[in-house]
């Protein structure tokens, strides 16, 4: 099983609209690669550019799902890489993150404090295995950063499969 999940790939070359929108940012965290799928595809959609945010932590592998999981269990932030992207200058800005421990996973949660009053305007897709729709974690997403979602989608991923809940 963990075989099959460590292999999912995304080739950027892909997406050929992703940064001819300079007003829009895609920002997104992906252990796997589900959810930076559907962050290129949106990204893809809207022109925006892409921002990945990442963790010096053990996010890898089985070791890694299980080092995630203990943040996700008690709703840590995660250390993450420096934020090296200027969030004031976009209009919108959409943050596309897994779920973890039914809430938002712990590297988007730091994020997410990390970009308090700094992002005018956003919307949301969750990637999870479940058929829930965690509205909880968009309003947890929408009280870190200050501000009122305007938008939020909901995706559940089996196996490589997305179905918008
Ligand atoms: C530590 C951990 C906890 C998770 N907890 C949940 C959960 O509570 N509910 C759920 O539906 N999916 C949960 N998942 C599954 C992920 O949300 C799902 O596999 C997602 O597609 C991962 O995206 P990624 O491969 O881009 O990181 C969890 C995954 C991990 C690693």
């Amino acid at each position: 099983m963990f075989g099959k999940q460590e292999a999912f790939h995304v080739a950027l070359t892909d997406y050929p609209i992703i940064g001819t929108n300079k007003k829009r940012l895609v920002v997104f965290f992906s252990r796997m690669g589900y959810v930076r799928k559907l962050a290129y595809e949106e990204a893809n959609r809207s022109g925006a550019e892409t921002y990945e945010v990442k963790s010096p932590e053990r996010t890898e592998g089985t070791l890694g799902f299980w080092w995630c999981g203990r943040y996700g269990m008690h709703k840590w932030q995660m250390p993450i890489e420096p934020v090296s992207v200027s969030l004031a200058d976009y209009e919108h800005v959409t943050i596309c993150t897994p779920i973890w421990v039914f809430s938002v996973a712990a590297p988007m949660r730091s994020f997410c404090a990390q970009a308090a009053g700094k992002i005018k305007e956003a919307d949301y897709i969750l990637v999870h295995h479940q058929g829930s729709t965690y509205k909880s974690a968009a309003d947890e997403m929408d009280a870190l950063l200050g501000l009122e979602r305007t938008g939020l989608r909901s995706v559940q991923c089996r196996k490589g499969q997305y179905k918008v809940v």
